[in-house]
């Protein structure tokens, strides 16, 4: 067993875990953030994309002690009270989700691309960047389009949602 501390969702925890635990089981089994989905057993769905100090990261491919002092945001963690993150706000308004399972993972690589790329951000870039986020229901249109607006709100730029 390994006692590992990080600042998860803002809030600072601590736990004893086995070595062997995945971030994503962390999350979910001693933190019931359960937002965070497992869609595989072979790192290749990205249903399970966390923030480790800012940058997006499948957390069944990390182990939870890597994690230790890092800086953990989970889908949990982006919306403000009862306000949602424009990331959520626009997979809402341009319907970017059918069933949701894949939602959480794409909602946080895409705000993680969004930091990165700004105002440069476009369509074949967004699709590109989902290479690594697998959905079953939705054909991918809506959830560019819905990260497309959401990019330009956030960064200001005027352009249209792809359509
Ligand atoms: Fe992590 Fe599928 S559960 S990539
Ligand atoms: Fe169902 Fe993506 S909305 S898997």
């Amino acid at each position: 067993m390994t006692t590992i501390s990080m600042t998860l969702n803002g809030q600072q925890v601590s736990a004893d875990v086995e070595d062997r635990t995945l971030l994503v089981n962390y999350i979910r089994d001693q933190h019931s953030l359960t937002g965070t989905h497992v869609g595989c057993d072979t790192s290749q769905c990205g249903a399970c994309v966390v923030h480790v100090n800012g940058t997006a990261v499948k957390s069944c491919t990390m182990l939870a002690a890597q994690a230790s002092d890092a800086n953990v945001k989970t889908i949990e963690g982006l919306a403000v009270g009862e306000e949602l993150h424009p990331v959520q706000a626009a997979f809402k308004e341009h319907h970017g989700l059918q069933c949701g399972f894949c939602t959480p993972g794409m909602i946080m690589a895409a705000v993680a691309m969004i930091e990165r790329h700004g105002t440069e951000l476009d369509e074949a870039t967004i699709r590109a960047e989902l290479e690594g986020n697998i959905c079953r229901c939705t054909g991918y249109h809506n959830i560019v389009k819905s990260i497309k607006a959401a990019a330009d709100e956030m960064t200001g730029r005027s352009s249209q949602a792809a359509e």
